[in-house]
């Protein structure tokens, strides 16, 4: 197959052109070839392998690069790897030299690497579908060389490793869960032999740093059908490594006619559901993983009511600090949103009905300020009932509560509430210093404001505020 009409960018020319300058023959290898067949191009990276130096290499080409648009673009070297990366018109280049790698060192996946030729650079890779090169040499211009029937694997959408899967995995762990994001993102089939491959050699990923496993299980929540990679997670038993608290919601028991649902396939549906109501937010993806994770802990059986999860919100909001630390996940505020939403999962829920106060919605809106959009979207995305009656009376039910929220926001503007009534205005009206009197003073209005004893204006609260005064034994200035 030639993909000459394919690669018409300049940057394959001045690469071709700098590559016959220094006699080192590059190929276009990796990703970009892999989209350019799947006609995704999505990343704005492109891998070029030269049979020798990287770094040589990409000298060239940014002297070549100047010579075409009198830019200089610097070259960032990586010597200990022997690569180079340089920015060309919004795109990333990386240059790498051909090589053969082993890896020694069972706890590590840093390979020795030795000069190889372009076979053994291809044999290195993790699948057949990333083995893909175009030639960028005069004598084979835009050539797609494919020892290993990677194109037949992308029609067939199969991953499959080049060599055996064992040594693919066990050399560099971290292609167990490259396998399964891209089965995931491209929906292809893992083939089964190298899917027992992974589950073998599973606790291997131990051997990872947590930055490089969440950036994989990052990708997989962002894509269009994350349940995809969550239930190969599961079923090759690297789940349970990563994010035990999630898979042990597997299971439904029954007791005396009692079923409850389950709650690791509910919380894979609710995944799902958030991707399709268009949620790019990652965060709110693991707000969706983990709203349930207090259930395992919570759960209880009562003979003629059946099983309740009470508390689990609160119980499951506990657990995110320690989740989070282990897999090096952000602190500071998205530790705070992802805490807050969970604790606050049930509540939208629990707010049915006509006869809901407008107090109980002041109060919601006042704890989730902006983010009750969010929350809003994960109840609508937490409906995962069978039964079309019932998804109904539940969407109707948000509906109305999104309604009485609009209402309340508009009269009230909870939202983004900030007392109308200052510490200074306290201290100066007592002619006090700080103290705690203060807090309870602030508090007080606070509430008075969200049960609807007063409306949320200057001097409604500055009634209120004298008033709670005296009985803190306060005298007026
Ligand atoms: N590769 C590999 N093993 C890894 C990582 C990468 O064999 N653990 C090889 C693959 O051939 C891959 C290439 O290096 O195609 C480039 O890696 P990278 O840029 O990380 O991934 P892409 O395949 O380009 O895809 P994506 O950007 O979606 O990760």
């Amino acid at each position: 197959m030639n993909l000459s009409k394919a690669i018409r960018k300049n940057i394959f020319q001045i690469v071709s052109h700098s590559s016959k300058v220094i006699k080192q023959d590059s190929y276009i290898i990796g990703g970009y070839v892999r989209d350019l067949l799947l006609r995704k191009i999505k990343s704005c990276d492109l891998d070029i392998l030269t049979i020798g130096e990287g770094i040589r290499l990409a000298k060239e080409v940014a002297k070549n690069i100047y010579k075409y648009t009198k830019v200089f673009h610097p070259i960032r070297m990586f010597k200990r790897y022997g690569t180079a990366m340089l920015k060309y018109d919004n795109q990333t280049i990386e240059f790498v030299g051909s090589r053969i790698e082993s890896y020694p060192n069972p706890n590590s996946r840093n390979p020795i690497v030795k000069l190889g030729t372009l076979q053994d650079d291809q044999n290195r890779r993790d699948f057949t579908i990333n083995t893909l090169a175009i030639s960028l040499n005069s004598n084979n211009y835009g050539e797609l060389i494919d020892p290993f029937g990677g194109v037949s694997d992308l029609k067939n959408k199969i991953l499959k490793t080049p060599l055996n899967a064992d040594i693919t995995y066990s050399d560099d762990p971290l292609r167990m869960l490259r396998a399964i994001r891209f089965a995931t993102e491209l929906q292809f089939f893992i083939e089964k032999k190298s899917f027992q491959s992974i589950k073998k050699n599973k606790n291997r990923i131990n051997i990872l740093p947590k930055e490089r496993i969440i950036e994989e299980f990052n990708k997989i929540l962002l894509s269009s059908k994350p349940s995809i990679g969550l239930l190969l997670m599961k079923k090759s038993g690297l789940l349970s490594i990563i994010l035990p608290e999630l898979s042990v919601l597997e299971g439904i028991e029954e007791k005396d006619g009692f079923k409850h649902k389950d709650n690791f396939y509910h919380t894979l549906q609710v995944v799902d559901n958030l991707s399709r109501e268009k949620c790019n937010s990652l965060w709110l993806k693991w707000v969706g993983l983990l709203h349930d994770i207090g259930k395992t802990q919570t759960k209880k059986f009562f003979p003629k009511v059946g099983w309740t999860f009470h508390s689990h919100e609160y119980v499951g909001s506990q657990m995110i600090s320690n989740i989070f630390k282990r897999l090096k996940l952000p602190k500071g505020n998205i530790l705070k949103y992802v805490k807050k939403m969970v604790k606050n999962s049930y509540r939208p829920i629990s707010l049915v009905g006509n006869n809901i106060s407008d107090s109980a919605i002041r109060r919601l809106l006042f704890d989730l300020g902006n983010d009750i959009e969010d929350l809003i979207k994960l109840s609508l995305s937490d409906i995962t009932t069978g039964s079309i009656e019932k998804k109904k009376q539940y969407e109707n039910n948000i509906s109305f509560l999104i309604k009485r929220i609009k209402q309340i926001e508009n009269k009230d503007c909870i939202m983004n509430w900030k007392s109308p009534i200052s510490g200074n205005d306290i201290m100066s009206a007592f002619d006090i210093n700080p103290c705690k009197k203060i807090g309870i003073i602030k508090n007080y209005i606070k509430n008075s404001i969200l049960e609807g004893k007063i409306s949320n204006d200057f001097s409604s609260a500055y009634y209120f505020m004298l008033k709670k005064g005296k009985e803190l034994g306060l005298k007026k200035k």
